[in-house]
Formats: C-alpha cells, structure tokens, sequence
C-alpha cells in the first residue's frame, strides 16, 4: 500500500495557492480541475477522470451540459438579478413549472442546500405556531441522528457529527434526536403535541448512503398525518433522479409536506435551491417574514427549468437504476475483502471499507485517481460511488474495472 502521490509540478502551484491563501476547512484530494464534460473531469495536466463524485450529487445531469449551459449563456446576456423588490419576467414561469413538476401549489426558491433546509424550518415553526397552535416558541423539530442538511449555525445545532459542532456551541434549541429508520421511536417523540415537524434525508447521503428498511418512507407518512406532524424531506443530495425516481419518496409514493431541493437542481452550475409545499403552510410566510438577494433570479430559474428538463428528456431515473443495479451487482461480483458493505439505490452508493489500516478509504481514493477515477471518502471508511447519471453500461463497466485494480494495490 502506500501508494505515492503524483502531483505535477504544474498542480503543485495551485495547491500551494489555496494552502496559503484559502481557509482550510476542506481536505480534498491531490488533483486539480480545470474542465468537465459528462462523466468526465480533465485536471490542469490534461488527464481525464471518470467523476464518481458528481459535486456531491449537484451534476446528476452530466458536467457542463450544453442544453443547461445554453440556457445559463442566454439568460446571463440578458437579465441576471433584479432582486425580489421587482418581479421578473421569469420567475413565475419558472414557479408554474417546477410547482407543475413536482405536484405542490407553491415554491420558495433559495440558493444553497442549507438556506432551504433553514426555509423549511422557519415554514414548519410558521405553521406550528398559527395553524397546528403550538404555544408561543415552544415548536419542537424531531431530526435523524447522522443526518447532515448543511453547515449554518442553527443547523449544526442538531448534527450529531462532532466535527461539525465542537466548539461551534451556544446551540439553538428547539430540535429532537431520533434514531435514522426508527419508527417506534418516530412515533415516541410524536406524543409531544408541540412537535411541528419531522425534518430528514430519505437516504443519508452524507452519513455513508443509509438506506431505510423498505416501508420505511410510508411509516413516516402515515405517523406524520396521524399526529399532525409535518413530513419534511430534505431531497437535495437523494432527489432529482439520483436514486432512480424523481424523488427517492417515490420509491414508496409518498407525497412529503414539505419538500426541499438543492444540487442537481440547476446541474451543478449555479447554487439553486427550493422548497415546496402547498398553500396552508406557504402563505405563513407574508412579505418582509424570509427572503434572499439572489433567490429566485432569472439566471437560476432559466438554469433550473433547463436542468429539470434535461432529467426528465434525457429518463435520467431510469438510467440511474439501471445503472446503479449494474454497478453494485459488478461491485459485489469483485468479492474483494476489502468490502464490506456495497450499498446505494440507484446511482446513490458507497462501499464500506475494511482493512487493518485506517486510512484505507482514504489510501483507496489516492490509488482511484491514480487510475482515472475521482471519489471521496466520508466517515473514515465509507466512499461513495454517484457518478453522474447519464453514465453508460461499457462506462461503469470500466469504473469498475478501475476500482478492482486499484483494490489489488491497496
Ligand atoms: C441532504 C443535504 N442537505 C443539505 C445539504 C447542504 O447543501 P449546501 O451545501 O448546498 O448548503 C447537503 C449537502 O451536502 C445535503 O446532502
């Protein structure tokens, strides 16, 4: 093992860059990009990658894709922010067809991940208080231990991640712990009338790809509506066909209360984000109550209305499950002992890793890139397999020839 690095001079000097003039709050791998196309990453020296990344699942439409990038190209020559002081000529377009899509009366859009999941949250304490009738600052959120919905301060309050809390306290209150795929315990926390809502991951992505037990998704609807308790559903790593459907809800028809987007939803181009619900909770909200510069601007709703299009134009699901049964099926056929778990839906997987060395995970994704793919580790031991969706039988065929010989090095 111990693999040797090789890092050319010429991507030395951006490393350097970044270790003197950036905030060391990443620890990435030793690789510098500088074009996508597809599957595919191209580093500064001209070496191609299949991306078993996929920006933590934003470019489920493939790198650079020419019809999101056409619309990105047109709209930015026209009119990129008005602000929401003034309407746009697209943002109501943009509302009809994502609210269309997705079934719901309305959409608040946002830009990253985590203002979503802090817009939902506001929209669930809304509802509590002037519908459900919580008493004044009493609503409670029921969460997943292992969950991961983004960084801001309100939001690590209820990770259960050392690294991304430990000295980050004071932390907001408000928010319960249940076990991830606990409906016994789901139903426990319910027995407090002042929960509000139940806020998780269908998968958790970040945690290592935690699938639920089948039936799991419709234990969560049928408690939330039994005890007036909000389903919401944090879809941005796990939606927009990553786990072959549109919504990994789907996978058990269920329609959550609140559902929040992110990633994919503008193809990895710009930050886009939104959250869906119908109207008795939306118009909680009124005006001056939440709101962001940039959300909603014309240049993300041309970007998302094309990258919404390309997912369904191009049957990205289907192919994500195609393509993901294939590659654990392959995965599980390499027999290496140094997996222990292959796990995903769709093209939404990680392998867990098992070696006396503790950095193997990590040793691994240095000898993957060697090789000509690029993945992450997360948790120590856990590398997640999401390549964009629009990856191709003889392509993951490859990966995983890719990944068996890297395995025999480690
Ligand atoms: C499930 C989930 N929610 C929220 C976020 C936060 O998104 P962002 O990094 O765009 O703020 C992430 C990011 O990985 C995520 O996976």
């Amino acid at each position: 093992m111990n693999s040797t690095i090789s890092i050319s001079a010429n991507a030395q000097q951006y490393l350097d860059l970044e270790e003197k003039y950036g905030a060391h709050n990443y620890h990435p791998l030793p690789v510098v990009l500088n074009r996508g196309e597809g599957v595919f990453l191209y580093d500064v020296d001209g070496k191609r990658y299949y991306d078993f990344l996929s920006g933590y699942s934003a470019v489920n439409q493939g790198h650079c894709h020419p019809k999101i990038i056409a619309a990105l190209v047109q709209q930015a020559q026209q009119l990129t922010l008005t602000s929401r002081a003034f309407h746009s000529s697209l943002l109501g377009t943009y509302e009809k067809y994502i609210t269309e899509y997705f079934g719901y009366d309305k959409v608040l859009p946002m830009n990253s991940g985590v203002e979503a999941v802090e817009t939902a949250i506001k929209l669930c304490r809304k509802w509590g208080y002037e519908i459900k009738g919580i008493p004044a600052n009493a609503a409670k959120i029921i969460v997943c231990e292992g969950n991961f919905h983004g960084r801001t301060i309100n939001v690590i309050a209820f990770s259960s991640d050392p690294l991304a809390r430990t000295n980050f306290g004071p932390y907001n209150p408000g928010y319960e712990p249940v076990p991830h795929n606990d409906l016994p315990a789901l139903e426990k926390a319910f027995q407090d009338k002042n929960v509000a809502a139940f806020l998780f991951e269908p998968i958790q992505g970040e945690a290592g790809v935690v699938v639920p037990d089948a039936g799991y998704f419709k234990g969560v609807r049928d408690l939330c509506t039994e005890y007036n308790v909000l389903m919401v559903a944090d879809e941005i790593q796990c939606g927009l066909a990553r786990t072959g459907k549109m919504l990994a809800c789907d996978h058990e028809n269920v329609r959550p209360d609140i559902l929040i987007l992110g990633k994919a939803l503008s193809g990895g181009v710009l930050p886009v984000s939104a959250v869906l619900c119908d109207d008795e909770i939306m118009l909680t909200i009124k005006p001056g109550e939440h709101g962001s510069t940039y959300g909603g601007n014309p240049l993300a709703c041309a970007v998302a209305i094309a990258a919404l299009q390309v997912l369904k134009d191009e049957h990205l699901a289907t192919n994500a499950a195609a393509m993901g049964n294939l590659l654990r099926s392959e995965l599980e056929k390499l027999n290496s002992p140094y997996i222990s778990i292959v796990r995903g839906m769709g093209l939404l997987n990680a392998i867990v890793i098992k070696h006396e060395n503790p950095n193997a995970a990590w040793e691994l994704c240095l000898l993957l890139k060697e090789n000509g793919l690029l993945a992450k580790p997360t948790h120590g031991d856990k590398i997640r397999f999401a390549p964009p969706l629009v990856i191709t039988k003889e392509q993951v065929l490859e990966c995983v020839e890719i990944i068996d010989q890297s395995l025999k090095l480690l």
